[in-house]
């Protein structure tokens, strides 16, 4: 309850600004899902938007697919994401073989993310997936020690061991929905201020490059 309400005040105040979505085959993709009550796009309160055009300035021609969910409070709208993530896997990578690809989400889109790529080809994720990028991640919690974490959105299992070394977690000091013990609501919305997306941006970079030119 508590989380809707935190993000319906916050989606008010940032409006969407308009989004063009390309669906060549670019050089590399980021696949983004954006938080509960977000408006279909990449999101706003979680930065998702300022990271993309990010990405975008720092690897020409990178291009963008916003997964299509609700973003409603609730498991069918997680499911409903991870069902369209999956869908988009199973024939992007081969209309466009040589494509590479970021995985990203805020709150319940890094949720939806996590839980795609646990359902994932195991070999797309290794050759294909450049980097993982979430902010908020609910399921940030999970580690190799207890790899199912009990999120108040369900159980999320560890993320895969294909994508070990190429995540980046933002987890703002004291978001209750990444850092353990955690309680300042407010640290749930900070991530498109401060420099998350800057440094999710030359992380994504740098694995861009070393993926493409070992792959
Ligand atoms: C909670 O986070 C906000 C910024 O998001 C900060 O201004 C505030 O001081 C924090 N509160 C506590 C108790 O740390």
């Amino acid at each position: 309850m508590f989380w809707t309400a935190i993000l319906q005040v916050a989606v008010v105040a940032l409006a969407a600004p308009t989004q063009h979505e390309k669906a060549d085959c670019s050089p590399l993709e980021v696949v983004i899902a954006r938080g509960t009550t977000e408006p279909q796009g990449y999101g706003t309160v979680g930065g998702g938007t300022k990271f993309v055009n990010a990405v975008q300035k720092a690897i020409p021609d990178a291009t963008a697919y916003d997964v299509k969910y609700p973003a409603a409070p609730g498991a069918e709208s997680q499911a409903a994401g991870v069902q369209d993530t999956l869908k988009y896997f199973e024939t992007k990578p081969k209309a466009c073989p040589k494509q590479l690809y970021v995985l990203s989400g805020f709150s319940q889109g890094g949720l939806v993310m996590h839980r795609a790529a646990d359902k994932l080809d195991k070999t797309l994720l290794k050759t294909r997936v450049v980097a993982a990028v979430t902010f908020g991640d609910h399921g940030q919690q999970a580690t190799k020690e207890k790899p199912i974490y009990n999120s108040p959105f369900g159980p999320v299992p560890l993320w895969p061991a294909e994508i070990d070394g190429r995540i980046k977690f933002n987890c703002a000091v004291g978001d209750p929905a990444c850092s353990p013990g955690g309680t300042n609501f407010s640290q749930h919305l900070v991530y498109g201020a401060g420099d998350f997306v800057e440094q999710s941006t030359k992380f994504v970079q740098e694995q861009y490059e070393k993926l493409k030119t070992s792959g």
